[in-house]
């Protein structure tokens, strides 16, 4: 009998063997990563799906996703658990300023953090990733200043106060605002990020005495829409109110498509980009060189764009 077929059969399936492993879904990954995120909406559903898709492509990244449906208490557990469980590094979208102890004792140890989307006031992270906020209210502002040219009174809806998007959408927004003759805010409020609670909150509002208003900005789409739905139970004419939010999501019913139809009047651009999240995960994971702050590039949506 001829052994050598034999052997190097044997041979061959010892050197693909790590091949096999690779590819079985059990094999042991290199690194674990932590998602943290602070809520659940079609936002983060596609900033989730990018980073799974991400992940995969690396084929050696267990990604472990939580959310925490806007409950800081639970944010702060996930966040200790991940810390606990020894992940590898921690990427947290925080709901609020206030989450930074759990955000900064998992930096202490050791583990890396990736900040991205809103932030703490802690400086205890490795690096952060998202959109100028501020930048995206202030060119709201210079867009409404030149689109309504009999000048707007605006009614500004503004997300959660404690979450660090909200903050800085309302510095850079009414920063603008106040410079030009033409505009004034007549109102302002807070909801939290949610179209019912927007609805809700508008409903309130619309239900006592308030000042008239032309256009309504809300910090993000879905808030938009809710305020809508309250001005047209009282009874305003919402087709000479104009409606601006920020996300702008492509998929059916999202704010781009709104904005295409009429029914919004502007919104922006609010880039989820998984994929550069997890480069930039893969950077620091892998010792490359990367930027401690990063900035993803957003854009204005109006009529004359959106398609
Ligand atoms: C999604 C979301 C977006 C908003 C962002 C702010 O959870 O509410 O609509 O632009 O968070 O962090």
């Amino acid at each position: 009998m001829n052994l050598k077929p034999r052997i190097f059969h044997k041979l061959m399936l010892l050197l693909m063997l790590p091949l096999f492993l690779s590819c079985g879904g059990s094999a042991k990954k290199q690194y674990v990563i932590g998602v943290s995120q602070c809520s659940e909406d079609v936002w983060r559903e596609k900033l989730n799906e990018e980073l799974r898709i991400a992940a995969l492509y690396y084929n050696n990244v267990d990604l472990r996703i939580k959310s925490a449906y806007d409950d800081v208490k639970l944010q702060t557990e996930q966040i200790n658990s991940f810390v606990d469980e020894g992940v590898d590094l921690l990427i947290v979208a925080p709901g609020q300023v206030t989450i930074s102890p759990a955000i900064d004792r998992a930096y202490e140890k050791g583990i890396p953090v990736i900040i991205f989307d809103r932030r703490t006031r802690s400086d205890k992270y490795t690096a952060y990733i998202g959109a100028d906020n501020k930048e995206i209210g202030s060119s709201m502002a210079e867009y409404l200043a030149g689109a309504l040219p009999g000048g707007g009174r605006i009614l500004e809806l503004c997300g959660l106060s404690t979450s660090s998007p909200a903050i800085e959408r309302s510095e850079g927004f009414d920063s603008v605002v106040a410079t030009r003759p033409g505009l004034e805010i007549v109102a302002q409020a807070h909801a939290d990020w949610t179209e019912e609670g927007a609805f809700r909150v508008m409903d309130s509002l619309l239900s006592k005495s308030h000042p008239q208003f032309d256009c309504l900005f809300a910090h993000n789409d879905r808030m938009a829409m809710g305020a809508r739905r309250a001005a047209a139970k009282h009874g305003l004419d919402i087709n000479s109110i104009q409606f601006c939010g920020i996300d702008a999501m492509p998929q059916n019913g999202g704010g781009m498509r709104l904005v295409t139809d009429g029914t919004l009047f502007a919104s922006y651009i609010y880039p989820t980009r998984g994929d550069e999240v997890i480069q930039l995960a893969m950077n620091i994971l892998t010792k490359k060189d990367y930027k401690r702050e990063n900035q993803l590039s957003s854009a204005l949506v109006t009529r004359d764009n959106a398609r």
